[in-house]
């Protein structure tokens, strides 16, 4: 089945309101309402407002870069997903290897907050990845399908269809090192193998995006992987010029 490739940019901790609306803007002009790559940023929660604003009428999604799994309450510096829902949110990444390494972040918290984040409407991106010494040992697979298996558990198979997944080798974030084409196919195809496990035919829908050091010179061959269906950007995805070509490079 032909499942439209999908980027999203993480923008992390980077940008001021003024330096995200410039961004989002020269990413409207520079895709000119090309929509046949789906295409979402995630900007820190404080310039959400305005990049939606900056966004009407682009093809361009917004995504935010966590989520509380509760709706309201005494939970204080938490955002809600129908918070987000509210400011023209899209997506929302759920389990990035940055919370579960400073955050505390586990595969119940990530289950939890896919559960508000589907409640609310919006798209989760579920993260996943294995640690360097966890491949060194041999054990990317078994991490990756518990992490797989642990957050997305108790999932009506319809519901499922709303997911993406993202495979994200936690050697391979902010350091340079990409996983081989090889490698990245290899856990993606894992990754489908379990979500047909429990979606059925709904797993060849679901997209898997590759993330950890996405540049325009890898992005196009790791994306033609069979099972790679974009790219989750963090360090190129801040800069227009790196951004628009990982994009391009999906389209080949
Ligand atoms: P990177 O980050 O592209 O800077 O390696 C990817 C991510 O953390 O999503």
């Amino acid at each position: 089945m032909a499942r439209q490739k999908f980027v999203c940019g993480n923008w992390k901790l980077h940008k001021t309101v003024a330096e995200a609306t410039a961004l989002v803007k020269e990413l409207a002009e520079g895709l000119a309402g090309d929509a046949r790559v789906q295409v979402a940023v995630a900007p820190v929660f404080t310039s959400l407002p305005a990049v939606a604003q900056a966004l009407a009428g682009s093809p361009i999604q917004l995504a935010a870069q966590d989520v509380h799994w509760e709706t309201q309450g005494a939970f204080t510096g938490e955002v809600s997903a129908p918070l987000l829902a509210d400011v023209g949110v899209k997506h929302v990444i759920v389990g990035h290897s940055e919370r579960r390494q400073f955050f505390g972040e586990t595969d119940e918290t990530v289950r939890k907050k896919v559960g508000a984040v589907l409640a609310a409407g919006l798209r989760p991106i579920v993260c996943v990845g294995e640690l360097l010494a966890e491949r060194e040992a041999g054990r990317t697979l078994d991490v990756v399908g518990r992490q797989v298996r642990g957050g997305l558990a108790g999932l009506p198979s319809a519901t499922l269809a709303a997911v993406t997944l993202a495979y994200e080798p936690v050697w391979a974030i902010g350091t340079g090192k990409t996983a081989t084409t090889a490698q990245a196919q290899e856990v993606h195809a894992a990754i489908r193998a379990i979500l047909r496990e429990l979606g059925g035919a709904v797993a060849d829908s679901i997209r898997i995006q590759y993330g950890g050091s996405v540049k325009p010179e890898n992005a196009a061959e790791l994306m033609s992987q069979a099972d790679v269906d974009g790219a989750l950007v963090g360090g190129a995805s801040l800069k227009a010029k790196d951004f628009l070509a990982i994009v391009k490079g999906a389209l080949r």
